[in-house]
């Protein structure tokens, strides 16, 4: 006797799916990915016209976003009690096969509880050093295969490269016309639902601005590397550099956002200035980092509430009728 084929998903199951996938985080909240449901099988798609000429000229962040939503979609998967495979595609981001039955782990549950709860917290954090244990589970979270996530040692040199950034990103005028169109729209009555709210923009300098604007103050070196000796920070970083290490780079970061959040821990990511040419070599040789560093994580106490991003409408996750991949 042949045991039957797993069951096909309901609309309600691919509606938990699909609001899971929704909330992942993603580099200028710009949500490049779709989702395609044939029977058990899953693919995220991304969304290639997401276009961030001079913020993302190779699409690196836009596949880091899709690896997030990656992680929401697999634990979505397990939460509705359903074990699944995952593969990496070249058309496709990704394929979820859903498979059979399978109990749901109270770390699943966690970490999914998490994904309505995380955001970027692009503000101080409460003074006091998250204790290391929490810091080590963080980076078992996020640890996988050509995955590794680091502790940055030489916060002097750290300070002195994103000083730089922050200065050539600050002055950039055509950079920083993109940037406003991501910023400016989010408001209002043509609020679409992607971009990033100014409410969510930090006026201040580094390492709480996150996204270096215009007006961003600049600290001189010794502040800013103090300022980073008050956060916990962990540098992404993956053994090679092609587009399954950005989907898996993305993925892990969720994992370890979504661990800080399950553990009442707030955090924002910086991808910012690892697009600078040769800021990417520069990091690996004055921190020595194992691997090409694809996002670095600060994540500490809330000392005040961050407000949630808004997403697209769920519909415009799916591609239309005979519409492209
Ligand atoms: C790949 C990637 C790169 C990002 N880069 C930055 C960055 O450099 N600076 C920043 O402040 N936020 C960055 N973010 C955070 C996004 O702006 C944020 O996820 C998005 O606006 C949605 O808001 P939410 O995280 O609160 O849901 C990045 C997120 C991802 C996934």
């Amino acid at each position: 006797m042949t045991a039957a084929a797993p069951a096909a998903l309901t609309s309600e199951q691919i509606g938990v799916l699909a609001r899971a996938v929704s909330r992942a985080p993603s580099v200028h909240n710009s949500q490049p990915w779709r989702l395609s449901v044939r029977g058990t099988e899953v693919d995220l798609l991304e969304r290639r016209e997401v276009e961030l000429r001079r913020h993302d000229p190779f699409g690196r962040d836009r596949l880091l976003s899709c690896g997030a939503a990656l992680t929401n979609l697999e634990l979505a998967v397990r939460v509705l009690g359903r074990d699944c495979h995952t593969a990496y595609g070249t058309d496709v981001a990704a394929t979820v096969t859903i498979g059979r039955p399978h109990a749901t782990s109270a770390r699943d549950f966690a970490l999914y509880h998490a994904i309505n709860r995380r955001r970027s917290h692009r503000r101080p954090f409460f003074h006091g050093r998250v204790p290391a244990g929490v810091r080590a589970a963080l980076v078992a979270a996020g640890e996988a295969t050509g995955v590794h996530l680091v502790e940055p040692g030489r916060l002097d040199k750290l300070a002195e490269l994103l000083g730089f950034a922050t200065r050539v990103l600050r002055d950039d005028r055509g950079y920083q016309r993109e940037l406003e169109l991501w910023t400016a729209h989010t408001h209002g009555w043509g609020a679409l639902g992607d971009g990033v709210p100014e409410d969510a923009l930090s006026p201040e300098a580094l390492p709480v601005a996150g996204l270096v604007r215009g007006g961003t103050p600049v600290p001189d070196d010794v502040v800013l590397a103090e300022r980073l000796a008050e956060e916990s920070l962990l540098v992404v970083c993956t053994d090679r550099d092609d587009r399954a290490d950005h989907l898996a780079a993305g993925a892990a970061l969720q994992r370890t956002w979504l661990a800080a959040t399950a553990k009442a821990l707030v955090g924002s990511v910086l991808t910012q200035p690892l697009h600078l040419t040769g800021f990417r070599a520069r990091l690996v040789s004055e921190l020595g980092l194992p691997g090409v560093p694809q996002a670095i994580f600060r994540f500490g106490y809330p000392a005040v509430p961050a407000a949630p991003s808004p997403r697209l409408p769920l519909g415009e996750l799916f591609p239309p009728p005979g519409g492209s991949r």
